[in-house]
């Protein structure tokens, strides 16, 4: 694949940094590829506004114009279909993706998620993190499968939890991280650079790390 024929969808519910992330290393060019929708759940997702900023194509569906989560997943793919894309990159979206769509788009999801998985799934995990008196968390590139948080893990990032953190600072600490690896892991992806054997996933002898 040439530069820029490989497509991404990004859904995003909220304020939308790792979408910026992923934005910022396309334009600097260390992610050759385009993103040609940004699709949100919630009508004043500043993530929007990011994508409008960058003449991204970007729209808002509201959840509640369908009859249930199905039809709203169905919606989307849609959407997604209708755009070209190759992959689908989660950036903070907030709804659980049903079977239908994983199977839809299925091996071409990925998610960011804000802790060391298998440790931590889930909401509030760096509270969680600090709760439990883990010295490390960090952050997760991974592929979306039927579980929540359990699919093949692509690259993650180690970040150290101090004494002193409350949820906030270590979640700004594993912030500068995300968009870091998120970045990253769609290069590898754009680039073919992945290796999955069942759910383990090795980057190519060729790519400098
Ligand atoms: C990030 O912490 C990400 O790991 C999690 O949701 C948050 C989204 O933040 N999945 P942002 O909208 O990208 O700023």
């Amino acid at each position: 694949m040439t530069s820029n024929d490989f497509k991404m969808g990004v859904l995003a519910s909220g304020r939308g940094t790792n979408l910026q992330a992923i934005i910022d290393a396309i334009e600097n060019g260390e992610v050759d590829a385009r993103i040609t929708l940004v699709l949100s759940d919630q009508p004043d997702a500043p993530a929007l506004d990011r994508a409008n900023k960058h003449g991204i194509e970007s729209m808002w569906l509201d959840p509640k114009q369908f009859s249930g989560k199905m039809e709203y997943d169905r919606a989307v793919a849609g959407k997604l279909k209708e755009k070209g894309v190759d992959l689908v990159c989660l950036a903070g979206y907030m709804r659980i993706l049903g079977p239908e769509f994983i199977r839809t788009f299925e091996g071409k999801i990925i998610n960011i998620h804000p802790s060391l998985l298998p440790a931590f799934p889930g909401l509030n995990v760096q509270q969680k993190a600090i709760d439990y008196g883990v010295k490390f968390s960090g952050c997760t590139v991974h592929f979306v499968n039927e579980e929540v948080d359990a699919g093949p893990i692509i690259l993650q990032a180690v970040v150290p939890v101090h004494e002193s953190d409350d949820a906030e600072s270590l979640a700004e600490r594993i912030l500068v991280q995300e968009h870091l690896i998120y970045p990253r892991a769609i290069q590898l992806i754009a680039e073919n650079h992945l290796r999955i054997d069942n759910r383990k996933v090795s980057i190519k002898e060729s790519v400098p790390q």
